[in-house]
């Protein structure tokens, strides 16, 4: 079987995790790399050639994503750079024939991931968004208990990730929301708010509700260790958003998320879902089954806590389906449901008012 080559576009923090997960993959050639940094792309493909299973040979260091796009030696790309790319590299990449994994948000806002929405449809190839955190253990046999109807009609869920003081890059792009779209909504909100609709059945949101706030950021309070700063940049998207989301099904969902805040919280994803024969919550790597009988509330622990790494089962999952031409499990269309989602939490804390959802262009 031939090899699938991946290209990886950014050679940042998460373009070389990717770059790590496809060298170990059986099957997989690492074709190259390319960044807007000549050196961060070098000093990427070498280390990843040293990293890689032997025999795999170097990699190229391609002078811009549009020359690996264009590359008849690629076949996939893997787009790890700031948000306002994903969107015209994906549609690009599909235009030339090439698969595309792309770092989430699937793009910067709903009018974008449509595009890309489209253009995955049209084309026919692969398309998946890079949401990690549906292959953590917890979160796999979450869903088990839910497809097997374990809880019952599941019509209530909360979701979040309340990060107590962690803004990231102050004013890189990160907190510049014309590069970023956002804050931590679209940070971090984005995969607890795609893990938590996987789980619930992919429903249809109707209905958004949400406001953000700027408590901290703009006084370069709150401040973490991810990303590089930049102290003389700008600090203009939301360090705390709440939403909640009516399914057509008359279900609920209820997102909190922040990079800075005052509560009591330990920085990490939690999803509580509510079914009418049980529950399931989610605290990190914890997951605990509620129920109720002989007249008691009671929990129990699920031992959920080891399994394979999120990240390779990924990387796995989207080389599986590139093979067998099978949808992915987090598609384009679950990119758009999510960034749609997005945009109306955004919509709704400038307007005040709840955002109804039309679906009627699918
Ligand atoms: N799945 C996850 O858990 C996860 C974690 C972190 C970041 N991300 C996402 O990955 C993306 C990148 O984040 P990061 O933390 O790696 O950022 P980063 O700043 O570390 O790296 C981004 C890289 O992209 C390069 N770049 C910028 N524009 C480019 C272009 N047009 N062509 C080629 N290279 C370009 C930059 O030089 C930089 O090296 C973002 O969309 C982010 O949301 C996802």
């Amino acid at each position: 079987m031939a090899p699938i080559r991946i290209g990886v576009i950014g050679a940042g923090f998460i373009g070389r995790v990717h770059l790590k997960q496809f060298g170990q993959i059986a099957g997989v050639e690492l074709a190259g790399v390319t960044d807007a940094s000549a050196a961060l792309a070098e000093a990427a493909a070498a280390d990843a050639a040293a990293a890689a299973d032997a025999g795999s040979g170097g990699l190229t260091v391609f002078a811009s994503a549009d020359d690996m796009i264009a590359s008849r030696d690629v076949d996939a790309v893997v787009v790890a750079v700031p948000n306002r790319f994903h969107a015209p590299l994906t549609v690009a990449a599909l235009a030339a024939g090439k698969h595309v994994l792309v770092e989430k948000p699937m793009a910067l806002d709903g009018a974008s991931a449509r595009e890309i929405y489209t253009a995955a449809r049209d084309s026919g190839l692969t398309v998946m968004v890079a949401h990690q955190m549906r292959w953590l253990p917890p979160v796999l046999e979450a869903k088990r208990m839910v497809d097997a109807g374990e809880l019952g009609e599941v019509y209530n869920a909360k979701c979040g990730m309340m990060r107590r003081k962690n803004i990231p890059g102050w004013g890189s792009w990160f907190t510049r929301m014309g590069e970023s779209g956002g804050g931590p909504m679209i940070d971090i909100g984005v995969h607890v708010l795609d893990m938590a609709m996987w789980l619930l059945g992919d429903p249809k949101p109707v209905s958004v509700f949400g406001s953000t706030y700027a408590k901290f950021g703009p006084h370069k309070r709150g401040t973490g260790s991810w990303g590089t700063p930049d102290w003389n940049g700008v600090f203009d998207v939301e360090d705390l958003a709440t939403a909640m989301i009516k399914m057509d099904n008359g279900s609920t969902l209820s997102l909190d998320v922040s990079w800075a805040v005052n509560t009591l919280s330990d920085n990490s994803h939690f999803v509580d879902l509510m079914g009418t024969d049980g529950g399931a919550s989610i605290r990190g790597n914890r997951l605990v089954f509620t129920g109720q009988k002989f007249d008691r509330p009671f929990d129990v622990e699920v031992d959920a806590k080891a399994g394979d790494d999120a990240r390779s089962l990924l990387a796995r999952h989207f080389v599986e389906s590139i093979r067998s031409g099978s949808t992915p499990i987090s598609d384009a269309m679950s990119g758009l449901v999510n960034n749609t989602i997005l945009d109306s939490i955004y919509k709704s804390a400038r307007t005040g008012k709840a955002v109804e959802l039309d679906w009627s262009f699918l």
